[in-house]
């Protein structure tokens, strides 16, 4: 279901000033209501399936504090929130020696303010495992006991000092109001598009994934692609002048305030909730203290690499339960999930991609896996032919006529979270999968979360579902086609736009989209956590380059 529900809930109205080509401002009154359920468009039974599978599972259950309310805008914990500097961890079991290879559990106990022990669950933790330069690192994983204690699961990988380093990203109140803001702010971001006349006239309207539905507005919905796209209708021009889009920040933030306004002490206390700083810009991710802080690690006889056991890297072959998807050591990247390879030198990369065409779709985190093959491993330039395609946008081309290789990139779409997008170089992703021919030597990476985390998850669900129908049926007609999915990264950011939390929802909900379809999920999550140029946005090149090694592994397992 749409959340029809919820956004039905809705009534907020904003001002926006239209400017026009001739100078005067024309003021449109907008209202959001909700988003009229629109007729279903007929789904394959697969399809329904995947639909049930996401929305009546528990994929997205979070633990809320139990006495956490929002009334009139004001948030009552009830009981007192989760405190950092309070919250610390301890060792398991204790051993005199450690081997690599080993499990060991860390039980992590939140407090609030006053050393009080938590006893509720709900607070959400990065944990990690380091050596003391970081250049060996691994992720762990967290299990909630809904009592106020947590297990950090971890895995030693190499022989030494190993640093745990348990990181609180948000209190348990905090993904509380997270979550409740993602309920009643379903759009936390808004964009405008202008439109161009013959004449050189001009106006510029509020586009969104839905508008109000009284106000006359210009539909570039696309049911079969899943994407639900809307902009209010110019006062002299045609919907089909629309020439550019781009996000509006000033406009988001009125927005903002008029469907979530706090008054300025609970302001404060979300930011310190949300362990964001405003004034340095980013998140803090808050480290815990505990003991010991590190264990000394003996070698083993048999490699870790060996011991792993690891099968090739094949598509559609399940995740194992083990604390992390790897391990980093002097910026390379060993999976725990398949036998990765490595390939040290350019003639490698031609090897493996020879004859083969590779499209990147998404947003700019896929870009970058682009990027890299064609800057450093075909040591071309950017250049374009039509002075209107941007960097950021594309659509992007290039190819290597010695080992016949084609590359290609292309950007998801709205709600793109950036500006001077030219639309006509937009094309929805999954009338894009459907028009790729297919075939052993045909390569799709589909990267797509960064510019979702503004919006309530359905929105996402109902992207992904167009676009699993386009894999489904893609693989229906090629079914030796390769289909890559790369998952979100960690990164910093304002929580109410870009937290990491709704990040790791969203691998969530990728995994359920995708279980039953054979296609490869590219798992970057930890790789990104773990290093220790972790959390940007854009990762350095170092990961770059490893995510593409496990990209290619997947394509050349041998
Ligand atoms: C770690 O904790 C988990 C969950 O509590 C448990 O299943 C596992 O056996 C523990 N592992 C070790 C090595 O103690
Ligand atoms: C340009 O065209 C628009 C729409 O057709 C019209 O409303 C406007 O008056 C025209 N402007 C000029 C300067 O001719
Ligand atoms: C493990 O290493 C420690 C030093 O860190 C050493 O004292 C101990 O004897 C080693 N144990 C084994 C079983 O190799
Ligand atoms: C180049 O690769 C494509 C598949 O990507 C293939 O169809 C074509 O035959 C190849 N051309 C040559 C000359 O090998
Ligand atoms: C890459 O291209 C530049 C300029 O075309 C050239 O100077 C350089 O040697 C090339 N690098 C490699 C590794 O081929
Ligand atoms: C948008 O792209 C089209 C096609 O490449 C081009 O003709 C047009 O001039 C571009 N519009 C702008 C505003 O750059």
């Amino acid at each position: 279901m749409f959340p029809t529900r919820l956004l039905r809930s809705l009534r907020y109205c904003l001002v926006l000033a239209v400017i026009t080509a001739t100078g005067y401002v024309i003021v449109a009154h907008l209202s959001r209501p909700y988003i009229q359920q629109r007729s279903q468009h007929k789904v394959s039974e697969e399809q329904t399936i995947a639909e049930n599978n996401v929305l009546t599972s528990d994929t997205l259950y979070w633990p809320k504090p139990p006495t956490a309310l929002v009334i009139g805008n004001k948030l009552w914990t009830g009981l007192p929130i989760t405190e950092a500097k309070e919250t610390t961890y301890s060792l398991d079991n204790p051993k005199t020696s450690y081997h690599v290879g080993d499990f060991v559990n860390v039980t992590i106990v939140a407090r609030d303010k006053d050393g009080q022990p938590k006893i509720h669950g709900g607070d959400y933790f990065q944990v990690r495992v380091q050596s003391p330069d970081g250049d060996s690192a691994a992720a762990g994983q967290v299990i909630d006991h809904d009592n106020g204690k947590y297990t950090a699961q971890f895995r030693l990988f190499w022989a030494g000092e190993v640093k745990f380093n348990i990181r609180l990203v948000h209190p348990s109140e905090g993904c509380y109001l997270l979550n409740y803001m993602w309920e009643v702010c379903p759009l936390r971001l808004t964009f405008t598009s202008t439109f161009m006349g013959n004449n050189g006239s001009s106006e510029t309207t509020e586009c969104n994934v839905f508008l109000d539905e009284d106000v006359d507005q210009c539909d570039y919905s696309d049911q079969s692609s899943g994407v639900s796209w809307a902009c209010v209708k110019p006062k002299t021009l045609p919907c089909s002048s629309r020439v550019d889009h781009k996000v509006d920040y000033d406009l988001s933030h009125h927005l903002n305030k008029l469907c979530f306004f706090l008054p300025s002490e609970q302001r404060h206390m979300i930011s310190s909730l949300v362990t964001y700083d405003e004034e340095k810009g980013g998140t803090f991710k808050k480290t815990i203290k505990g003991r010991p802080g590190s264990i000394n690690v003996n070698s083993t006889y048999v490699p870790i690499k060996v011991s792993l056991r690891r099968p090739p890297c094949e598509s559609g072959i399940p995740t194992p339960s083990a604390p992390t998807t790897g391990f980093w050591h002097q910026d390379v990247w060993t999976s725990t999930v398949c036998k990765n390879r490595h390939f040290p030198r350019r003639e490698h990369y031609f090897k493996c991609l020879e004859n083969k065409e590779l499209y990147f779709m998404g947003d700019s985190t896929g870009r970058q896996l682009y990027e890299f093959l064609v800057f450093s491993i075909l040591n071309t330039t950017f250049s374009a032919v039509d002075p209107s395609i941007t960097r950021r946008a594309g659509p992007h081309y290039a190819v290597h006529k010695a080992s016949n290789l084609t590359l290609r990139f292309r950007v998801h779409g709205p709600p793109l979270r950036t500006g001077g997008i030219n639309v006509t170089h937009i094309n929805y992703l999954a009338d894009e999968i459907s028009s790729v021919r297919g075939g052993p030597d045909y390569v799709i990476i589909i990267t797509m979360w960064a510019h979702f985390t503004s919006f309530h998850y359905d929105i996402y669900i109902q992207r992904l579902r167009g676009i699993r129908t386009a894999i489904l049926n893609l693989l229906y007609r090629k079914p030796d086609t390769i289909i890559v999915f790369k998952t979100a990264s960690t990164r910093t950011g304002v929580p109410r736009l870009s937290s990491d939390f709704f990040s790791s929802q969203m691998n969530k909900i990728i995994r359920k989209m995708f279980a039953n379809v054979k296609i490869t999920i590219l798992d970057v999550w930890d790789l990104t956590l773990s290093h220790k140029n972790e959390d940007i946005i854009h990762p350095k090149q170092v990961i770059v380059r490893q995510e593409v090694e496990l990209l290619l592994s997947y394509i050349c397992p041998s």
